[in-house]
């Protein structure tokens, strides 16, 4: 089993990400601008959230939270992304998922600059990135392949699965292993709680991407001797072990499945660190103005 190491790579890009971000402030007189709004009070969306900001600090971006009621109107958020939209001096706009009922999700989306969406969530990002054309890739599935790439893995011919078919995670990533790109050129099944037989299309998988959000949803038996393992799944549950009072869970049984795989990610300390770097990287790229 090898470890693919989301620790290690992530420090490692964030380490160029700091350097270039210099250099555009040197340039510019002014840090690469991440702003991320926060609906409501999730336990999990505020950690992502802080986690973001935090990062972006780490590599001398500036960042800003804007924090609003679960209560806000659907008009009131639309009002303030258009005004976002307009501020030459903010590159990127995330805002959390998921949001309350009363907002729709695809409103919002369809209402950010796709210049300025570096989640990669926009209509017209989500079909450049089909096309292979310069775009802004949704942050985890992105960090996935600069994790596949950094160690090297050739996935051209593999039979990739995901489970998972998530507009955030699961369907993006389909479309990247399946792309004529490197990583890439996979042949790829995307399974989903419809598909029939799950468990042999995993066990047929040479690479296999867990984006389903169950703790230990794959197991041993699913895993084909010396598959590629990612596990996307970030399942919090309350825990007197550790300091924030919660433990994380991936949705791969990693002490048994990584018995058989031959490159295998942790949780925590795999993907989600991946994210981040995902996240950066396309707020610079918006920044230096090097997709649109
Ligand atoms: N919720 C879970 N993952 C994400 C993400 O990558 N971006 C946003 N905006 N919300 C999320």
């Amino acid at each position: 089993m090898n470890l693919l190491d989301g620790k290690l790579v992530s420090a490692k890009i964030k380490e160029d990400i700091k350097n270039e971000a210099s250099a555009f402030t040197a340039k510019s007189g002014r840090k690469p601008h991440l702003v991320a709004i926060l609906v409501g009070n999730d336990g999990g969306s505020e950690t992502y959230v802080a986690s973001k900001m935090r990062n972006c600090e780490l590599v001398g971006f500036e960042s800003t939270n804007i924090r609003y009621h679960v209560d806000v109107t659907e008009d009131e958020l639309i009002a303030k992304i258009k005004e976002i939209n307009q501020d030459p001096n903010i590159d990127g706009l995330i805002v959390q998922l998921p949001l309350p009922k009363h907002i729709d999700p695809e409103k919002i989306t369809e209402t950010i600059d796709h210049r300025k969406d570096v989640d990669g969530f926009h209509p017209i990002n989500l079909g450049r990135m089909q096309r292979n054309l310069p775009c802004f890739i949704p942050a985890t599935p992105y960090g996935i392949m600069l994790m596949l790439e950094h160690y090297g893995i050739d996935t051209a011919g593999k039979k990739a699965v995901v489970v998972g078919r998530s507009n955030i995670v699961g369907s993006p990533m389909s479309i990247l292993l399946a792309r004529n790109s490197n990583p890439g050129n996979c042949t790829v099944t995307l399974t989903h709680s419809r598909t029939a037989n799950l468990k042999e299309e995993v066990l047929a998988a040479d690479i296999i991407v867990a984006a389903i959000g169950r703790k230990h949803f794959v197991t041993a038996d699913m895993v084909k001797e010396d598959a590629i393992v990612i596990d996307v799944g970030i399942n919090r549950e309350e825990s007197t072990e550790t300091k924030s009072g919660f433990k994380l869970y991936g949705d791969v049984d990693f002490e048994e499945v990584s018995k058989k795989s031959s490159w295998i990610t942790p949780v925590p300390g795999g993907v989600g660190l991946m994210t981040i770097v995902g996240l950066l990287k396309n707020t610079l790229e918006a920044a230096k103005g090097t997709v649109y």
